[in-house]
């Protein structure tokens, strides 16, 4: 054989279509999509997203105030939006909203799990009733999603879950010992359901962010400049993520170039979880030889 014949096995390329096609058809039209906790922060810019590329978008939330501005957006811009009052927590609100997109659509494509309830509190201080707040919205209520919404997608023949994680699921940090369990629970589900229902043909993956800017964040988790400060120093990009960074992140794993891509957690935090030694950043470093 000469070195220019096609190796053994090798498929013939010439005229196929290259991974550049999988990269430019980020394309949700026909597509439905629920979205928890979609009316505001990380929520909401995935939502304004997937709506923008054509998907029907299901928000869903304990407040309709918080529905307001994206059925607004999707007014303006003509999109296609619902938006419906829903606790995660109770399961019969949750097996009824399931129930109405199915009548509706007869479908669902994507699940969102991004409802989320976390405050800092010491945990020796922390009470049984905050416990359960936080993961009953978060554990559970994921939980409630994925297997309502799910039961629809295998009935319909496949679909998608995203979990939305925070990095601290693995690291563990102080003050949230609640949401650092319940988001670790949500990662062991993650893999879970990814193996036990993709012969369903359903993805479930998750992304874990960084810290950014959120109504919700700001009064619950950093309440002042001086948190806010002390938490930006401590990530190698020196700054938070846009919550439309993060947003696009998630549209990247729903989209057909991340096809294949299943069990998976995507961190996108600027490096913030990162080890960084025994050193602050930039010290140390500057302590070579010659300087
Ligand atoms: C101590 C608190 C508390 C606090 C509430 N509780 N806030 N305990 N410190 N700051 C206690 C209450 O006293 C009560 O216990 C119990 O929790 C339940 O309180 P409720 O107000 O009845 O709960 P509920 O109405 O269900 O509200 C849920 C919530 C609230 C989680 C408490 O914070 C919420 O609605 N949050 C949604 C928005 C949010 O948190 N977004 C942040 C996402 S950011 P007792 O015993 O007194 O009755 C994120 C990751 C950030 O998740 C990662 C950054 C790196
Ligand atoms: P957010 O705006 O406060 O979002 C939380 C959403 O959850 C709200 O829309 C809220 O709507 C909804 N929600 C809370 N409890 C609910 C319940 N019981 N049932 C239904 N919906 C409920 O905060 P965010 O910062 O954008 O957080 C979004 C996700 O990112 C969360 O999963 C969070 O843990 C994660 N995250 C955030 C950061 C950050 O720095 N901000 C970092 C890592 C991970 P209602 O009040 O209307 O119910």
């Amino acid at each position: 054989m000469s070195s220019a014949e096609t190796p053994r096995g090798a498929t013939e390329t010439a005229h196929a279509p290259t991974a550049a096609g999988a990269l430019s058809s980020i394309d949700f039209r026909g597509q439905v999509a629920v979205i928890t906790g979609g009316g505001t922060g990380l929520g909401l810019e995935i939502s304004r997203a997937l709506a923008e590329l054509g998907a029907h978008v299901w928000i869903a939330s304990r407040s309709a105030d918080h529905h307001r501005a994206f059925l607004d957006e999707c007014t303006a811009r003509g999109w296609s939006g619902t938006a419906r009052v829903l606790d995660v927590r109770e399961t019969a609100q949750v097996g009824a909203l399931a129930r109405e997109v199915d009548e509706r659509h007869g479908r669902c494509d994507i699940l969102v799990n991004n409802a989320a309830g976390n405050f800092v509190c010491p945990s020796e201080r922390l009470s049984e009733r905050a416990w359960r707040a936080v993961l009953g919205i978060v554990l559970d209520g994921s939980f409630y999603c994925s297997r309502d919404f799910g039961r629809v997608m295998i009935a319909r023949g496949g679909g998608q879950i995203l979990n939305v994680l925070a990095t601290y699921a693995w690291t563990g940090m102080p003050g949230v010992v609640h949401s650092a369990c319940a988001k670790a629970g949500v990662l062991a589900m993650t893999r879970t359901l990814a193996v036990e229902w993709a012969r369903h043909g359903i993805r479930v993956n998750a992304v874990a962010p960084g810290p950014f800017q959120s109504d919700g964040a700001r009064a619950n988790l950093w309440p002042d400049e001086e948190h806010e400060r002390r938490l930006r120093e401590r990530i190698p990009l020196q700054r938070f993520a846009d919550p439309r960074e993060v947003a696009a992140q998630c549209v990247w794993l729903l989209a057909p170039a991340s096809a294949y891509l299943n069990g998976e957690c995507v961190t996108i935090d600027g490096g913030a979880s990162l080890g960084q030694g025994m050193w602050e950043q930039g010290a140390g470093i500057r302590r070579q030889r010659g300087d």
